[in-house]
């Protein structure tokens, strides 16, 4: 997720965009630049990390007056985060500057056909292919050349271009990224959100995908790809702007668990073709993967809950043995490692200490190690042989929420790819490769209702000091990742257990103060759980639980329920999680918490 701002009107001097850009900071701050457009040329300034490096690097160039101006803060998706990358990018002449947020799947295609006709490139970004399209397609009209360039794109995109010849002009066009615009009497402005708008209006225009605009001192015009005029209404914003950075939401948590329909479908492009599953990065070491009979997993907290369901997800569909190890202990423990090892590293960060320590000691005894983060250029990218992004957007709550849903999505498409290496049969991975494609509408729909269900769970459990989660094969894995959401956030004590585990000790736990948490999909191993869920009920225990749509079996059993759609044994903890983050969230609100700041905890661990 980056963000992009442009400016363009009367008497709009650089710091005005660069205060703009700074609203947009949270999208993404790991280099930042401007273009802008003063009478005579077009001006490219970039910087390597937050946007106040680049502002201190502008100086006087602050006050200068211009025509109109564009302006990006990154997260790195294609390309280390560097100067070199930052955008503003520019086309052969300099006459060119794009800023784009989106990640376009057929760059390199595109970059190897341009570059024979001669073009040269500068960076490793994505981004760059949109300029020297525009080059390619300009004779005099800007606005043609960029609907010419966009219908050679595929992925996804929100564009603003200058140009050295089109002072005071600024095209923007977007196709699957947010693209806002406003204007009052004397400028028009474009935004990824409303945040940077709502200084000069509250009236907004959501562009659509497909549009092109135009804007132009103080006009907006909008068109189609093929030059017709398009009337968009536009829509009054009455958030103040603390609320419309997390787009209206009280709390990033929740905007973030909105944001996982989104990042799904970021985590799933480029990933699938002809119903099957490509991963580009791992070309180099796939001879490897076929071959090892053994993948070790190793991360921390919820990435290692990840992890776990990946363990078995391997396990059932492409028959090879996995052993995970959280990271703290991998690190200090005699690991049965060599050669012919695959490591599996998972950090949303890159930057936990423990999970760093136990790739250097993995790579140390010579095992191939494939990094999975959400964060281009972070330490774990750097130092593994393979690296697979999860491409979520930043994350600013502390409990993982969008990046844990990515990193299964991301998961069970490798797991689905080293079935497929070890020459598993076609159907039994079509299956989840059409289920995976459905994911992101899946989630969508959940969302639609889960947060009234979660809430009103919430009310009726709130109060108590102690949860119980169970759970059996694919859902023990949720029942932790449930648990470790809920004491996070909430501060009431939860743990889990394998439902089956509970005759063993735990149970002499339960009585009325004490609820369970059971998480019940209509799989392989529902007859187990519920005689379990049962055996709760006998002591007394208030049981709130999550099955599938119209399990009657269950619903005689647990009242205070989730229902979630039926889907395969394996995707259950996929379609779950919202609801547990959901639940726990509200349980956190009701307890009069923040939840996008747990005490004690941070975002990245990266001591001991
Ligand atoms: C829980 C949470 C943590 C992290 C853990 C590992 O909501 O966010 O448990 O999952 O600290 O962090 P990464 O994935 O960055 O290595």
């Amino acid at each position: 997720m980056c963000g992009i701002v442009g400016l363009t009107g009367k008497d709009i001097r650089v710091k005005e965009l660069v205060k703009a850009l700074k609203k947009l900071e949270y999208r993404g701050y790991d280099s930042a630049g401007i273009a802008f457009q003063d009478k005579e040329n077009v001006y490219v300034k970039k910087e390597k990390g937050r946007i106040l490096n680049l502002e201190n690097m502008l100086g006087d160039i602050n006050e200068k007056i211009v025509e109109s101006c564009i302006a990006h803060t990154r997260w790195a998706t294609h390309g280390e985060p560097s100067e070199l990358n930052a955008h503003p990018h520019t086309d052969c002449t300099g006459k060119i500057a794009v800023v784009h947020n989106g990640i376009i799947e057929n760059y390199m295609e595109i970059k190897h056909a341009l570059i024979e006709k001669g073009h040269r490139f500068s960076s490793e970004t994505d981004t760059e292919v949109i300029a020297h399209l525009i080059e390619e397609y300009y004779y005099g009209d800007l606005q043609k050349a960029v609907s010419h360039a966009i219908l050679d794109l595929s992925g996804a995109y929100a564009i603003a271009v200058i140009h050295n010849d089109h002072p005071g002009e600024i095209i923007a066009a977007r196709k699957g990224s947010p693209l806002v615009l406003g204007k009052n009497d004397d400028k028009a402005i474009l935004a990824s959100d409303v945040t940077p708008a709502l200084k000069y209006t509250r009236e907004m225009i959501f562009l659509e995908d497909g549009d092109i605009a135009h804007l132009s001192e103080n006009k907006i015009e909008i068109f189609s790809v093929n030059g017709t005029r398009i009337n968009r209404q536009s829509t009054l914003i009455n958030w103040d702007e603390e609320s419309a950075e997390k787009g209206g939401f009280e709390h990033f948590m929740l905007k973030e668990i909105f944001d996982e329909p989104q990042s799904i479908r970021s985590a799933l492009m480029g990933k699938i073709s002809d119903e099957k599953v490509v991963f580009k990065e791992l070309d180099s070491i796939s001879e490897n993967i076929s071959k090892t009979k053994k993948i070790n997993v190793i991360a921390c907290g919820t990435s290692y809950h990840a992890g776990l369901i990946f363990k078995k997800f391997i396990e059932d569909y492409a028959n090879t043995e996995v052993e995970i190890d959280v990271a703290s202990e991998f690190r200090y423990k005699n690991n049965i490692i060599d050669t012919d090892s695959i490591v599996i590293a998972i950090s949303q960060s890159g930057e936990t200490t423990d999970t760093l320590e136990g790739v250097r000691k993995a790579k140390s005894k010579g095992a191939k190690i494939i990094a999975i983060t959400n964060i281009v250029g972070s330490t774990i990218s750097r130092e593994a042989d393979a690296v697979i992004y999860l491409n979520a957007g930043l994350e600013i709550g502390v409990a993982a929420t969008k990046t844990y849903v990515t990193q299964l999505t991301i998961l069970y498409l490798l797991g689905t790819y080293i079935a497929a290496l070890k020459n598993v049969s076609k159907d039994k991975l079509n299956k989840i490769i059409l289920n995976m494609m459905d994911m992101p509408t899946v989630i969508e729909n959940i969302l639609s209702y889960a947060p009234d269900v979660c809430l009103q769970l919430a009310k009726e459990f709130y109060k108590y000091k102690h949860f119980m989660y169970i759970g059996r094969g694919y859902s023990y894995p949720s029942a932790l990742e449930g648990a470790l959401k809920l004491k996070e956030i909430s501060y009431i004590h939860a743990s889990a257990y394998q439902a089956g585990e509970l005759k063993h000790g735990p149970i002499a736990l339960l009585d009325d103060e004490f609820p369970v948490f059971a998480i019940v999909p209509d799989d392989e191993l529902k007859k187990k759980t519920l005689s379990n869920v049962i055996e709760t009920k006998a002591r007394n225990a208030k049981i709130v639980g999550i099955c599938t749509e119209g399990d009657k079996e269950v619903s005689k059993i647990i009242n205070s329920r989730i229902e979630v759609p039926k889907t395969i044994d394996a995707l259950y903890p996929l379609i779950m999680s919202p609801f547990l983050q959901l639940f726990a969230y509200y349980v956190s609100i009701l307890r009069k918490y923040d939840p996008d700041k747990p005490r004690n905890l941070a975002k990245s661990v990266t001591v001991e």
